[in-house]
């Protein structure tokens, strides 16, 4: 393991941590050649840890065709060329520990890259030989794939090789999926673990946790919901099957051991886009450490509704001793400074592509987003945060088609714009050709309006959104980190309204949905996401912490 790891600890350090994560294409160009790359993060670990991060999750950093952003991985133990080497990936390892930040990397273990070697030989080999058996092959019927499965990025989820049979891929036809029910898919992800924790990272964050395991006899599928929504779907044939927790548990076993003998804790969380009541399952105690909280992330602008989720979600911890994840943006969705900014209802993926434009209120955005980050940083558990939004940084919604690499602008048919937008390139100062990303054009073009967003234009300002969200890190760490369960207290001013007031032992959040101002409760202002009004009252669309006793 590399020398400057954190000393022995079973803190379960991750339970409320603030994860903060990188998508290394887009975060920080140290060579500049336009994408992003390891020694660029290194770089930048003085601004994660000004910030206050206690660890980042690191997007898939692997060799790969990149044709799903790098979720689509050729070779699990090693770094892409384009991002830098294992040599670089030590080193920001240990700077990382040095700092006092842990490192939690991302494993894509449903399907891999067709580049990867194990379906370069399935391809070459004959139908029924053991190198297509670690993949899904099948024989269809006539010119008909063997089932109607649709793939997460639209079109048929299943390509015909030139020899007749057909693979399943659930997203791009280039992530082909893997079959696991062959031990020896098993037991190559199991060294994968071990690889990497023999690397020092501290954590996994597993990708498409819900997929996996699949109903082996392919029947059909009936219904006709969203390919998402059917995750929900009770017994539906690939999307959280019961035979999913079994290797998931296989998993545990492997990190639990090696925590164990190298005397710390190894975590993991779930990228599962399940129903709120079937989530439980994926935490129980030999199973995932956390799951990420999809349900408060597409919760809309709304006091009741974001109550329910937060309620949902931590009575579902609650019942299996796991804590809570809280995130309101990723590399998958609208940014929320961008989603805040719609009228409630509107469908923000197809909003990118159909619009009107016109109906995003960049301010109110902007002003809700500060609002819902203090909301985030009060709740107990852990905390994922997007690179970017600690910038305040909108969608870059009107990004020219021609520049479009999300495979979802295609496989739709040029119907859904896709995910680049949230995926821009980082600025860091307010000029140069790439606003300090690089020294190069990136890889997809930033707006203008970036330079007076970056880093280094933010840190100077007491009023900017990078300044609130480092005051609030450091709040957070004083005050709320080990602070008692929460519990809902009606603000007086408007008991049944938009507006949210949370306690936890001393502490209060506010958050005043509406856009007349409230009352602020008696006691210390600790922090506020919009300066009280002259008459000393919390004004519309903002939150503010309290201090009251
Ligand atoms: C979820 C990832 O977050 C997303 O970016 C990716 O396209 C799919 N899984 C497929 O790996």
């Amino acid at each position: 393991m590399s020398s400057s790891s954190p000393a022995a600890d079973h803190s379960e350090w991750w339970r409320n941590a603030v994860v903060y994560q990188v998508y290394p294409r887009s975060f920080a160009d140290a060579n500049s050649d336009g994408t992003g790359d390891v020694n660029g993060i290194r770089q930048r670990l003085p601004h994660l840890a000004t910030l206050g991060v206690d660890a980042i999750w690191i997007s898939p950093w692997y060799p790969s065709p990149l044709l799903d952003g790098g979720y689509d991985v050729a070779d699990y133990r090693n770094i892409s060329p384009r991002f830098g080497t294992l040599d670089d990936a030590r080193q920001l390892i240990d700077e990382a520990h040095a700092l006092g930040i842990r490192i939690i990397i991302d494993i894509v273990p449903n399907h891999t890259s067709w580049e990867h070697p194990w379906f370069v030989e399935a391809m070459a080999a004959a139908p029924g030989s053991p190198e297509r058996d670690r993949y899904l092959f099948r024989d269809g019927d006539g010119d008909s794939p063997p089932t109607n499965w649709i793939a997460v990025f639209g079109g048929p989820a299943w390509t015909r090789t030139p020899g007749g049979q057909w693979y399943l891929h659930l997203f791009d036809s280039s992530q082909p999926d893997l079959n696991w029910t062959n031990p020896e898919v098993r037991a190559e992800f199991r060294s994968i673990f071990e690889f990497w924790c023999n690397l020092g990272v501290d954590g996994f964050r597993i990708d498409v946790a819900h997929g996996l395991a699949k109903d082996m006899s392919f029947p059909d599928i009936s219904e006709s919901t969203a390919v998402l929504e059917n995750a929900k779907v009770p017994d539906h044939p690939h999307w959280d099957r019961d035979e999913v927790h079994d290797i998931i548990r296989e998993w545990r076993g492997v990190l639990d051991r090696i925590g164990a003998e190298q005397h710390r804790d190894v975590m993991m969380v779930a990228e599962a886009w399940v129903a709120p009541e079937s989530l439980p399952k994926y935490l129980r105690s030999d199973e995932y450490h956390q799951s990420f909280n999809f349900d408060f992330l597409t919760c809309e602008w709304d006091a009741p509704s974001m109550r329910d989720a937060i309620v949902r979600a931590i009575g579902a911890a609650d019942t299996v001793g796991s804590t809570p994840t809280w995130a309101l943006s990723n590399h998958d969705v609208v940014r929320h400074t961008t989603r805040y900014g719609l009228p409630n209802g509107t469908d923000w993926r197809a909003w990118l592509l159909d619009g009107p434009h016109d109906i995003c209120d960049a301010e109110q955005g902007l002003r809700r987003a500060r609002a819902a980050t203090l909301l985030l940083l009060s709740l107990p558990g852990s905390t994922y945060l997007y690179q970017g939004e600690e910038l305040g940084l909108p969608e870059v919604f009107d990004l020219p088609l021609e520049v479009l690499d999300d495979p979802v602008w295609e496989n739709s048919g040029r119907t859904r714009k896709g995910r680049d937008g949230c995926r821009v390139p980082l600025p860091w100062t307010p000029d140069g050709v790439a606003f300090g990303f690089g020294d190069a054009p990136p890889w997809l073009p930033q707006p203008a309006i970036f330079g007076a967003l970056s880093a280094t234009v933010q840190r100077d300002d007491p009023d900017s959104t990078l300044s609130l969200y480092t005051a609030a890190l450091a709040l957070r760490r004083r005050h709320w980190v080990g602070a008692g369960p929460l519990e809902w207290s009606d603000h007086f001013d408007r008991p049944e309204s938009q507006v949210l007031c949370l306690r936890r032992d001393d502490l209060l959040c506010i958050v005043n949905f509406d856009v007349e101002p409230v009352a602020l409760p008696a006691g210390e202002l600790l922090l506020a996401s919009a300066a009280p009004t002259a008459d000393g009252r919390l004004p519309g669309e903002s939150a503010a912490w309290v201090l009251t006793s």
